[in-house]
């Protein structure tokens, strides 16, 4: 019997054909929070499933980098020029601008996706109705399954 797909099969999905489909998206991934059971530790975004150059922000904490932003301010967070940017947390030297944004559960945020190009400027009004879409999609099936 053919075993349903888990969320992570999803979000693999997903970052790969955004990516193949979307030349201007060059890295595409999933963030997903982290909450420590230890009292006193924060909780932290921890990489998914993604695809593009290979990142050392494979962890980061909710008040650091662009990525922390979208989840500190709970909304999509588009950055024109990264490098003007003192929040921006490079990943790749080629890129220059980024969309990060919220992934809800029941209202609460429990991720992000987060996509770079290397285009200046790559993201508009309507890579941000269809991210959020995505978004969306992954927080409906997590609501389903978990
Ligand atoms: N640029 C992000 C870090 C993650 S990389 O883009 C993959 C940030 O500033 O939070």
């Amino acid at each position: 019997a053919e075993t349903a797909p888990t969320v992570e099969d999803l979000m693999t999905d997903i970052v790969g054909r955004l990516q193949q489909y979307l030349p201007h998206y060059n890295w595409v991934g999933f963030y997903m929070i982290e909450k420590s059971l230890l009292p006193g530790v924060d909780p932290v975004l921890v990489l998914g499933p993604y695809v593009g150059a290979p990142t050392t922000h494979t962890r980061i904490p909710l008040n650091e980098g662009i990525c922390g932003a979208a989840v500190t301010t709970g909304d999509t967070v588009i950055v024109d020029d990264v490098n003007s940017d003192p929040r921006y947390l490079a990943c790749s030297l080629e890129t220059k601008s980024e969309i990060v944004v919220p992934i809800r559960m029941k209202g609460e945020i429990v991720g992000e996706l987060d996509i770079d190009s290397h285009d200046a400027a790559a993201f508009g009004d309507e890579d941000r109705t269809f991210c959020e879409f995505c978004a969306k999609l992954v927080g409906e099936y997590l609501e389903r399954t978990t």
